[in-house]
Parts: structure tokens; sequence; C-alpha cells
């Protein structure tokens, strides 16, 4: 980790019944959670109103996804102003899923990523395609966004998301400096040396610390081991 404060984010993705998350809840309740941590939940749309009135005020809530502009006839979507209304921080943008499996583009993501900002949500801005686009820089030509103050981004290689590979820390280490570097060319020395760059893919309580020792990791984003609270708590705190 690095200066910026750690960043530690949990998505639960489509995974989660009313009991499955009250017990989710009442475990992250009780866990000891490091002060000097940004610690965040994504629980799905539907238990986000549950999770604001039971999960305690330190940890924020973010939507896994979030309509490219206002409201109005769009069948299935949620807006950014909703997710403000039932007490989101953050939204995340461009997961590999949503990518992959559902087909957003490049295009799209950022248009929905320079709309959420604007409205003065959070960004937690994913990248993580295959090597010969990150090279070419065409990665992160996406978010092509107006202030850069609000946007935590995600590192998830696509090999490494719920496989159990984890990339190795200085795998990792590589592209987050790789990233900075980016920003530092394409955006400003300030925004680089500022912005918090997270990884995510297979990361549990277990590989979590050595991680975490990385000088360009600022924290991560957790799917499978943030389902089970005590496991969660343990990667929030791995940065000690
Ligand atoms: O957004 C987090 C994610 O895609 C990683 O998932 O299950 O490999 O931790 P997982």
């Amino acid at each position: 980790a690095g200066s910026g404060k750690f960043f530690v984010g949990g998505n639960w993705k489509c995974n989660g019944t009313k009991d499955s998350i009250s017990k989710l809840v009442s475990d992250l309740n009780s866990a000891k959670l490091e002060a000097d941590v940004d610690v965040v939940v994504a629980p799905p749309f539907v238990y986000i109103d549950q999770v604001k009135n039971t999960l305690a005020d330190r940890i924020e809530i973010s939507g896994q996804n979030s309509w490219v502009g206002k409201g109005g006839a769009f069948t299935g979507e949620i807006n950014v102003e909703q997710l403000k209304d039932i007490g989101c921080k953050w939204v995340i943008l461009g997961h590999s899923e949503r990518r992959h499996v559902i087909g957003e583009d490049d295009q799209f993501i950022g248009k929905k990523a320079a709309y959420a900002l604007t409205e003065g949500l959070g960004v937690i801005a994913c990248i993580g395609e295959k090597l010969e686009e990150r090279e070419s820089g065409k990665t992160f030509d996406v978010y092509a966004v107006p202030s850069w103050d609000n946007i935590v981004i995600a590192y998830e290689p696509v090999w490494a998301i719920g496989t159990g590979k984890v990339a190795s820390p200085l795998q990792a280490q590589e592209v987050h400096v790789a990233v900075r570097d980016w920003l530092k060319k394409n955006v400003s020395a300030e925004v680089a040396s500022k912005t918090r760059i997270i990884y995510g893919g297979s990361v549990n309580g277990g590989n979590c610390a050595e991680l975490a020792k990385q000088e360009d990791i600022d924290g991560f984003l957790v799917g499978g081991a943030s389902l089970k609270g005590p496991e969660f708590a343990t990667i929030v705190n791995s940065v000690t």
C-alpha cells in the first residue's frame, strides 16, 4: 500500500437472500475494522435498502451498476439519482462481468462514469482487459471523465476473477505501476499520485497481506470472499 487511504470494496455480485444478507450484515457490524481504511460494500440493488438500514454507518454502500443518464422509460435500469436517494456513495462501473457477459462497451461505460461523477456519486472504475489492450493504452481511454477526484480504479485481470487464481503480488504491482504511469502521462502527476488503484481477482484472507504490502496496491475489490464477514474483515485489516 502507498500513502493514500487503503480502500476495500466488497462486491456481492448477484448473491444473497434477505436471510443470508442479514447474517452478513450482523457479522460485519460485529467485526473489528481498522479505522484508517475506507470500506464499501455493493449489495444487489434489491437489498441495498435492507443493508443501509442495518449496517453500521462506518461502511459505505455502492451500487453494482447504474444507468447512463437520467431515469425514464428504461425498463430494468436503476439510475444514479436513485442510488443516491437510497444512500449509496459509490457505484461500480465497467466490471468485466458487465463487459463480457452482458456486453457493455467502452463508450457506454465511459458515459456512465462521466454521468455518475457529475451527479456526485463516487465511481469504482474497473479495468483489466487483455495485455495488448493495456499496453496500447486502450484500457484507460474509456474513462475520459470530467474529474478524477472521486474515482477509485479497480484493476481486475479477467483470468483471476472467481477462479481462485490470484495475481502474484509482483504481477499486480507491475500493472498498478503501469496504470499510475498512464495517469501521470495522460492526466497529471497529481492525479497519478492521489488516485487509489485497487486490485480485484481471487483476493482472500490468506493472500491479502502479501498483496497489500506492494507499494502501488491501494486496496482491494473482493468478490467471493466478501460474502463471509470475518474473512472480509481480515482483508480490510490486511494493510496493517
Ligand atoms: O469485483 C470483484 C471481483 O470481480 C473479484 O471476484 O470472486 O475473484 O474475488 P473474486
